[in-house]
């Protein structure tokens, strides 16, 4: 099991969706034009929220195999999308050796490569080159996260946040906020196009759900990493809530990357 629970995949994938670049999402199109039944593989999928945004820009014959080693992810996705096109495989991808990239034209993966380490993106691009297979790597958090009333102690907390970001998350020291900008030179380095464009979250009041668990969500990680008492992160913690019962905002940095081979 991930940690990743499927009401809080349910409450970003709006957000997400919203966030994606239609830029690179048009481009992947453009990519797999031409190609009779495409397959597709999502690494990391959750509960399928990448095949959600996608697939209906893809042709009716295109393939998704769906990847993820949590089965409680797994079953949601399968409940929530069905059977024809789509196949469901738990695997977990710190064993890289395990994946079948025979017959993948492009390999698809949201919210994911921040939790990677360094040599699982190195591994995972080899295999991919080696393939002359594409990546479609979105919304990854790039460390910036602002919001519309500034309190003294934000600077001190996200850069506690993303000290947490680079823990480890079952791959080794996690890429963290690194991750776009790891993917980008690993790929360059072996002769891919690559385009990147940002997929900032934008979050306004109709988003109060989803800022209320980020925030909550930030006060474990931080407290884990900082010498911030309980108490500095409870008032911190009131002080947002309040704001955002006003209307605050919040913008969350990711962005998106594509990597096509040449
Ligand atoms: C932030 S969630 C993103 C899920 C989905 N892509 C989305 O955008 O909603 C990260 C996903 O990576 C999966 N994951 C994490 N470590 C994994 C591993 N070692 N093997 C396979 N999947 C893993 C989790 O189970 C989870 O579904």
């Amino acid at each position: 099991m991930s940690g990743f629970d499927t009401g809080w995949l349910a409450l970003r994938e709006p957000a997400d969706k919203a966030a994606r670049s239609k830029v690179l999402a048009t481009e992947l199109v453009t990519h797999l034009d031409g190609l009779a039944a495409p397959t597709i593989m999502d690494i990391g999928c959750g509960t399928g929220s990448t095949y959600r945004s996608l697939s209906s820009r893809f042709p009716a014959t295109a393939r998704w195999q769906l990847v993820d080693y949590d089965q409680r992810l797994l079953h949601e996705a399968e409940r929530l999308i069905g059977g024809a096109m789509v196949s469901y495989h738990q695997k977990d991808l710190t064993n890289l050796a395990s994946l079948e990239l025979e017959g993948v034209n492009l390999v698809t993966a949201s919210a994911f490569f921040d939790l990677c380490s360094g040599d699982f993106c190195e591994h995972l691009v080899e295999r991919l080159a080696s393939h002359k297979i594409g990546l479609y790597a979105a919304l990854n958090y790039d460390g910036r996260i602002s919001w519309s009333d500034p309190h003294e102690r934000d600077g001190e907390i996200v850069s506690a946040f993303n000290r947490h970001q680079r823990s480890d998350k079952g791959f080794g020291a996690a890429l963290g906020p690194q991750a776009a900008a790891h993917l980008d030179s690993s790929f360059a380095s072996r002769g891919y196009r690559i385009a990147i464009a940002d997929s900032t979250w934008r979050l306004d009041r109709s988003h109060s759900a989803l800022q209320v668990a980020f925030l909550r969500g930030m006060i474990s990680p931080v407290a884990e990493v900082s010498n911030l008492s309980r108490n500095t992160l409870e008032a911190w913690l009131d002080f947002r809530l309040a704001k955002l019962h006003d209307g605050g905002r919040l913008d969350v940095g990711h962005v998106d990357l594509l990597a096509l081979p040449l």
